[in-house]
């Protein structure tokens, strides 16, 4: 397949780091350009000044009519895997109940968790791959998910059984992540110590057993996990070779930021609750600091302070948190938007955080995130829009023209 007369190539580098600081809005471009795919990659690319007429003749010819190619978004943050929907809290929310306040009713998670854990394996795949497909068509390429509404052995085995047939099934890499730790079940309420030795000596042995997870995640929030619970499950994640994920700072300043460094966090997300040392730490630390604009809007919550944090030299990814509860939306362009019009993030920025820096955070910089030769056919082609800034700017409008996935067009 070649593509011809796109009017930028967007993000052609092929690094191996995320950027952070000033090089976030650093985005390599190639203009002009055609691009070729040989089967499920990425061939060769160059401006149209310089396409060798050989390549004209290889195979089909797909005019981008001025549209820019893009990577295709790495979201390295989902819950994409749950039963049913939470609209009702929604109402209540809109009412002036907040986030902790239904969840304290037993609702929030908890609600989820009584859903999932009627709901059978099959009937869960069902709903989680029909929002796999929509994800897909709005352009995502490669993603994590989580497990965390089971909370029983039985249930979080079956969140994560479900997450292994999509790997199985969807055309494009999948990482999956053990959130034993997203809530305390109810009968676990006056015993939490019974709860995290249930995740730590039963959960954590089949899962890893059946090689069901690369990942491990704790809420670490007030209410929900301390730093030092954390501390102590991604310790025993990291005995099965798990690699910690954590959800940090959201709700308020939780010691969470330290405490996935501690523990050499992939990546540390949310970040609504940041003070001046949890983001001196991150700025100086391997980690990378996953924002999550989408969950902060539906929330009314302030939106993560994305300047601060590049200023201060930390890597940041862009994901959805796509989830029932605080965003139940997996479109990383309304990601995209939002990060510009409510965090002042640069549209370069914007797409650096939510293609190579999202792929660095699931580990798949090498696979996927930016156009280089070897790395997979995922890619987006866009309607002709004058630059690449028109596409957070038009915050309401579907762009996305066509879908590359594995070098075929889903789309
Ligand atoms: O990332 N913060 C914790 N977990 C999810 C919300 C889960 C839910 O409400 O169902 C999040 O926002
Ligand atoms: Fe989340």
């Amino acid at each position: 397949l070649l593509i011809t007369n796109i009017r930028q190539l967007i993000n052609t580098h092929n690094e191996t780091v995320p950027r952070r600081g000033a090089a976030l809005a650093d985005l390599p471009v190639t203009e002009n350009a055609w691009l070729l795919v040989e089967g499920d990659r990425i061939a060769a690319f160059g401006p149209m000044s310089e396409l060798p007429e050989a390549y004209r003749k290889a195979g089909a010819e797909v005019d981008a009519g001025g549209g820019l190619v893009l990577p295709s978004w790495c979201d390295s943050h989902t819950h994409l895997v749950f039963a049913g929907s939470r609209e009702s809290e929604f109402v209540d929310k809109i009412r002036g109940l907040s986030y902790a306040d239904i969840a304290a009713r037993g609702g929030g998670i908890l609600n989820s968790t009584r859903r999932l854990n009627e709901t059978s394996e099959d009937e869960l795949f069902r709903q989680s791959w029909a929002r796999l497909q929509e994800v897909l068509r709005l352009g995502t390429g490669a993603l994590e998910i989580k497990s965390g509404y089971g909370l029983t052995v039985a249930g979080e085995l079956k969140m994560l059984r479900v997450i292994r047939r999509l790997r199985g099934q969807a055309p494009v890499p999948i990482k999956a992540t053990f959130l034993g730790a997203h809530s305390i079940p109810p009968e676990y309420k006056e015993d939490r110590e019974g709860y995290i030795r249930l995740i730590i000596d039963d959960m954590l042995p089949r899962i890893a057993g059946e090689g069901l997870a690369d990942y491990i995640d704790v809420f670490c929030e007030e209410g929900f996990y301390t730093p030092e619970e954390t501390v102590r499950i991604c310790n025993a994640g990291a005995g099965y070779g798990l690699k910690a994920k954590i959800h940090a700072n959201q709700l308020a300043v939780s010691g969470g930021v330290q405490a996935g460094i501690a523990v050499g966090a992939l990546s540390v997300d949310h970040l609504e609750s940041m003070d001046d040392a949890a983001l001196e730490a991150l700025a100086v630390s391997d980690t990378i600091g996953t924002l999550l604009p989408t969950a902060a809007y539906f929330l009314r919550m302030p939106f993560q302070p994305a300047r601060r944090l590049i200023d201060a030299g930390c890597a940041i990814a862009l994901a959805s948190d796509f989830n029932p509860g605080s965003s139940p939306s997996g479109n990383m362009n309304a990601v995209l938007s939002m990060s510009c019009i409510a965090m002042r993030m640069l549209p370069e920025e914007a797409v650096q955080a939510a293609t190579f820096n999202g792929a660095c955070a699931m580990d798949l910089q090498h696979e996927v995130g930016t156009i280089a030769v070897g790395k997979k056919a995922n890619l987006i082609l866009t309607r002709p829009i004058p630059s690449l800034a028109y596409l957070p700017y038009a915050f309401g409008s579907n762009l996305i023209e066509r879908v590359l996935v594995n070098g075929e067009w889903l789309t």
